[in-house]
């Protein structure tokens, strides 16, 4: 695709061109939220699910969004006929608008929308074969991790704190030592033949693909936990993460550590292969809950 095509508050613009005023309180306050959703052959993972949760957002810092969900659907649905990729990624961001700098709002404002499309990369078979590293760092987040904020910054630093020790994702601890989860992905560990995960608070980001993955282990028997772990308990064997972009991928190594044999474990490369299997049957049934 020589040009891609953003939307920009009602209208289609090449990307070159899209571009939000600098008083935009997205730009000034971070004051906004966005969502990345996946598409497969045209057809979106999980789109209601996103949407659903963009409301939630949108509601949490009584931001009103100026267009109905059907309409929103309808704006991102064209967003991706103009960057229709085989494999795509859509983000859309909502801001309060724009507004001379001042923290308080006082005037009724109009939401900046945004929404782009590009490819989704996919991990190459030498990288799933490998699995990703890991490091953990304590929690420096505001109290809101629920909220899909733009307010991304701890998260910025704590992949490049990572990428500085050359591992791929840095996980957030409590000051207890539990996994909350990564900058942008959800963490689960495997104990004792358990699928557990950090339970859904307002530490963790309700993620999308963390639903799949729970209910994709329940349909494969595993047994699965939604409660605080630690990386120090007996009986860890895997370690693994969930997001939109990553899909599933096992973690080998977590501050320098093998995470069982170093290796990536059966349950992740199974859960990882069903996740895909259904990926697959999405592009040809046009199932997104297939
Ligand atoms: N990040 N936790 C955090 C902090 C995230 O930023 C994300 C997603 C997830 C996984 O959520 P989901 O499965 O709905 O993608 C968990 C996106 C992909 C991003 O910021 O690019």
């Amino acid at each position: 695709m020589a040009q891609l095509t953003a939307w920009v508050n009602g209208r289609f613009l090449p990307l070159e061109q899209a571009t939000v005023h600098i008083e935009d309180r997205g730009f000034q306050f971070a004051d906004g939220v966005y969502e990345v959703i996946a598409c497969f052959g045209g057809t979106f993972l999980e789109l209601d699910a996103h949407l659903d949760r963009l409301e939630r957002s949108c509601h949490a810092i009584r931001l009103q969004l100026p267009l109905t969900r059907e309409q929103l659907r309808q704006r991102i649905l064209d967003t991706y006929q103009r960057n229709p990729f085989d494999d795509a990624m859509l983000y859309i961001q909502v801001t309060r608008g724009r507004a001379a700098r001042a923290h308080l709002v006082t005037d009724h404002l109009t939401p900046t929308i945004v929404i782009t499309a590009r490819h989704l990369p996919m991990p190459s078979p030498a990288q799933i074969a490998q699995g990703i590293t890991a490091i953990t760092l304590a929690d420096i987040r505001w109290k809101h991790c629920e909220i899909k904020s733009i307010a991304l910054l701890a998260s910025v630093l704590g992949k490049q704190q990572a990428a500085e020790q050359h591992a791929d994702e840095a996980f957030w601890r409590d000051s207890d030592g539990h996994i909350l989860e990564g900058c942008a992905t959800n963490c689960f560990a495997l104990i004792n033949g358990t699928l557990v995960t950090h339970p859904l608070d307002h530490q963790v980001l309700g993620g999308i693909t963390r639903n799949l993955l729970l209910s994709l282990a329940r349909a494969h028997q595993i047994p699965v936990e939604e409660r605080p772990w630690q990386l120090s308990e007996s009986g860890l064997s895997e370690c693994m993460i969930s997001s939109t972009t990553k899909a599933v991928m096992p973690v080998c190594r977590i501050d320098g550590q093998p995470v069982g044999d170093g290796k990536p474990g059966p349950v992740a490369r199974d859960l990882r292969r069903w996740m895909l299997e259904q990926f697959h049957t999405m592009r040809h049934t046009g199932d997104s809950r297939a």
